[in-house]
C-alpha cells in the first residue's frame, strides 16, 4: 500500500534565499502527484524535503506514520529509506559499478545481503523495465542514456517502495523514449500501488502521469488540480507555463 505524504506549512532557506514558503500539501496514498515548475522554482528540493536529504527549516512532514521536522530528520533517515524509491535527475549511477550492482547497491552495501540473492533480485527488476538479462554484467558507460534511465528506476523499485519520487526521469531524452519511460514509471508505481511523485517540465507527461498536477511558482504551489482541471483552468499563471513563456514576470 502507498504511504501517504503531507506537508505541513514548510519553509525551507539557503542563507537567505527562500525557497518554499509555508507549503501546505497533502498526497493520498498511491496517488500519482506531478509536480510543474520551471528551472529553479524548488522542485528538488520539495522532494529531497520529501525523501529526509534535506530538513525543512520549519513545518512538518507526514510520511504514512513518520514525522519529520527540522529536529527530527536523522532518526527517520532509515526508517524512510526502506520505504522510499528515488529516481534522481542525474541517474546518479555508479560508473564503477555494473548494471545489477547499481540496481542491488542497497542491498549489497547497506544491508550486506548474499550476493547471489540480490543479483537475482536484481535482474528481475532490470527484467522488469525491459532490459534483458545478459545486459546485467554491463558497465553504465556501455549503454545509452534512455537504458541508464531504466536502470535508474530499477534500482528504485528495487525494495517495492510505497513511495517513488521521481526527479525529471525523462529529461534529455527523445520524445519516443520518454513516452516509454513514462508509461513505464505510471505501469510500475501502479503494480507496486506505491504513491509516486513525479517532477517534470513536460506537460505532456505530467498529463499521462498524473492523477493530480500542480505548479511551483515563487517559493509556493499556486495551482493544484486533476488533468480534467489541469486542461480547463484558466489561471494565468499556469496557462503562460503551459505556453511555455517560462521567463519574465508573470501575470499574478
Ligand atoms: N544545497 C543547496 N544550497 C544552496 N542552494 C540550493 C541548494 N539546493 C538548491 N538550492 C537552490 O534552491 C533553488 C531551487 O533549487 P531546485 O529545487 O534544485 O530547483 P528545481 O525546481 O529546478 O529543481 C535554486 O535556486 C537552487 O540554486
Ligand atoms: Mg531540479
Amino acid at each position: 500500500m502507498g504511504l501517504s505524504v503531507e506537508l505541513i506549512n514548510i519553509s525551507k532557506s539557503f542563507d537567505k534565499y527562500n525557497v518554499l514558503t509555508d507549503v501546505s500539501i497533502k498526497i493520498k496514498p498511491g496517488e500519482s502527484f506531478v509536480i510543474l515548475g520551471a528551472s529553479g522554482a524548488g522542485k528538488s528540493v520539495t522532494l529531497k524535503l520529501i525523501a529526509g536529504l534535506l530538513a525543512p527549516d520549519n513545518g512538518q512532514i507526514k510520511i504514512g506514520d513518520i514525522s519529520i521536522n527540522k529536529n527530527s530528520r536523522e532518526n527517520k533517515d532509515n526508517l524512510l529509506w526502506k520505504r522510499i524509491g528515488y529516481v534522481f535527475q542525474d541517474n546518479s549511477l555508479f560508473d564503477w559499478l555494473n548494471l545489477w550492482e547499481n540496481i542491488g547497491f542497497r542491498d549489497l552495501f547497506y544491508y550486506h545481503k548474499k550476493k547471489e540473492q540480490v543479483k537475482e533480485k536484481a535482474i528481475e527488476k532490470l527484467l522488469s523495465v525491459g532490459i534483458l538479462s545478459n545486459y546485467a554484467e554491463l558497465y553504465p558507460s556501455q549503454i545509452s542514456g534512455g537504458m541508464q534511465k531504466r536502470v535508474g528506476i530499477a534500482r528504485a523499485i528495487m525494495n517495492n517502495p510505497q513511495l517513488m519520487l521521481m526527479d525529471e526521469p525523462t529529461s534529455g531524452l527523445d520524445p519516443i523514449i520518454s513516452n516509454t519511460i513514462n508509461r513505464l514509471t505510471l505501469d510500475l508505481s501502479k503494480k507496486i500501488s506505491a504513491t509516486a511523485i513525479t517532477i517534470t517540465h513536460d506537460i505532456n507527461a505530467a498529463k499521462m502521469v498524473g492523477d493530480r498536477i500542480a505548479l511551483l511558482y515563487k517559493e509556493n504551489f499556486i495551482w493544484c488540480g486533476t488533468k480534467e482541471e489541469f486542461n480547463n483552468s484558466d489561471n494565468p499563471a499556469l496557462i503562460q507555463f503551459i505556453n511555455g513563456s517560462e521567463e519574465g514576470p508573470l501575470i499574478i
